[in-house]
């Protein structure tokens, strides 16, 4: 049964254009018609109709599809127009051009003659959906990061509010401490010094006493005195009496200045910022860990320039320093270890500069972009907890500053704390 195909390829939603091997249109139906707004096309050049068309291109193909008898396709994503045609867009309406995918195939005239076949499917609405799917993954991709972006903020603020929770407990059982060291503190050192004095004078007597016996010239007396003196071993005492209570009103004043640290350190209205001296910051900060550094044998060169006075909340400032302080200790090598703190007012910028340097092991260029980086740290597990730099970095921050860094491994390390006079607001 034979049957006519007219109707089928009259009405089909597809293009349909059937070429010589000289490329000369012998068939085009209604739908290539209608696109190109054109009566009927057999007998015309195809290049001359579509002057669109990459004519080598096609050529090479045509003659691919002759030579090895198969079919060939080219889909919209390989090329999205290969023939000019409108195309009216789903939803909008708006005219467009017309995605297309695109077969040939070998086909005979009636005669036996190969003819080219090319067949042209409006892909369109599939191409603009991919595009709108597209969109929606980059946008998706998009919020996904913002997301991520997101979640390491709130990681950092809520290690950053831990630590602040901790300090703030510390500081209040610092301050407590000190309070109640302060109280007996306060009559040792007035009756120590009394002491001294007492001893000073008894000393006087004594020597008072003596002298008047030598010039008695009572033999027996001066005798009786003398062997009293030795047995008493009196010279001694009398040594022994001055060194000890030195050194116990040195003791005392080192106690008192301990205190006095401690109680810098851990301000208990450390919530509240405040006009604050970030020198005294600097040495109650060195003080709190100076056994740490002598443990290690770490040599501290402070040079602190005049500061004027910056708003801000101090206990967080000395979290930094402190936090940096560790880091170069951990840095040095024992016994060749210098720490160098420098501060200075930068009145161009108007704003206060500390930079801690330490002749350390450095950091490696890879890992520089890291270290403000919650958890990173290149410590052994379980030694460092790799948040000392993020907190720092988030106290800073908090107050409108900055963190530079620069090291070199083998050489050292500087970091340059920059912090704007007009401080936190
Ligand atoms: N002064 C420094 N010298 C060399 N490396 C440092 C110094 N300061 C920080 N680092 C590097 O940065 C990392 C992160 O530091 P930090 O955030 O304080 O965490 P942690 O000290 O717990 O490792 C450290 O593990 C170390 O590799
Ligand atoms: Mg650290």
């Amino acid at each position: 049964m034979s049957l006519n195909f007219d109707p089928v390829v009259n009405n089909i939603s597809m293009g349909v254009i059937v070429v010589d091997l000289t490329c000369i249109i012998r068939y085009a139906n209604p739908f290539v018609c209608d696109c190109h707004q054109a009566g009927s096309l057999a007998g015309k050049s195809l290049f001359d109709t579509f002057p669109e068309l990459p004519r080598r291109w096609m050529e090479k193909r045509i003659e691919s599809v002759v030579m090895l008898q198969n079919t060939s396709f080219t889909s919209w994503q390989q090329r999205p127009q290969l023939f000019n045609f409108p195309s009216s867009r789903p939803i909008t309406g708006a005219t467009g051009f017309m995605y297309q995918s695109c077969s040939f195939f070998r086909v005979k005239d009636a005669t036996g003659q190969p003819l080219i076949c090319i067949t042209i499917e409006d892909s369109t609405a599939t191409a603009v959906a991919h595009g709108r799917l597209r969109q929606a993954a980059v946008k998706l991709e998009k919020e996904r990061r913002y997301q991520k972006d997101l979640n390491k903020k709130l990681e950092t603020a809520q290690h950053q509010l831990l630590q602040s929770a901790k300090l703030a407990s510390i500081g209040q059982l610092a301050a407590g401490i000190a309070h109640e060291i302060n109280n007996p503190l306060a009559f040792i050192k007035p009756n120590l010094i009394a002491l001294q004095d007492a001893a000073g004078r008894l000393e006087t007597l004594f020597n008072g006493y003596s002298q008047l016996i030598q010039q008695s010239g009572d033999s027996r007396l001066i005798n009786a005195m003398n062997a009293l003196n030795e047995k008493m071993d009196v010279e001694v005492i009398r040594e022994d009496v001055r060194d000890t209570v030195d050194e116990v009103l040195e003791g005392t004043v080192r106690i008192e200045s301990i205190v006095g640290s401690l109680k810098d350190f851990s301000k208990l209205n450390q919530n509240e910022h405040q006009q604050a001296d970030l020198n005294a910051g600097i040495r109650s900060t060195l003080s709190i860990m100076r056994a740490e550094l002598e443990k290690a044998f770490v040599k501290v060169q402070s040079d602190l320039g005049e500061l004027p006075l910056l708003n801000c909340y101090p206990v967080q400032l000395n979290q930094v320093f402190m936090n940096m302080i560790t880091n170069s200790i951990h840095a040095v090598t024992p016994g060749k270890g210098i720490l160098a703190i420098r501060s200075g007012f930068d009145a161009s910028k108007n704003e206060i500069q500390i930079t801690v340097a330490d002749n350390g092991c450095g950091i490696a260029p890879e890992h520089q972009g890291r270290i403000f980086d919650p958890f990173f740290t290149t410590r052994e597990v379980g030694s460092g907890a790799g948040l000392g730099l993020s907190v720092a970095y988030g106290n800073v921050a908090g107050h409108n500053g900055e963190i530079h860094l620069k090291s070199a491994p083998n050489e050292g390390t500087v970091f340059t704390i920059s912090l704007p006079l007009a401080g936190v607001s």
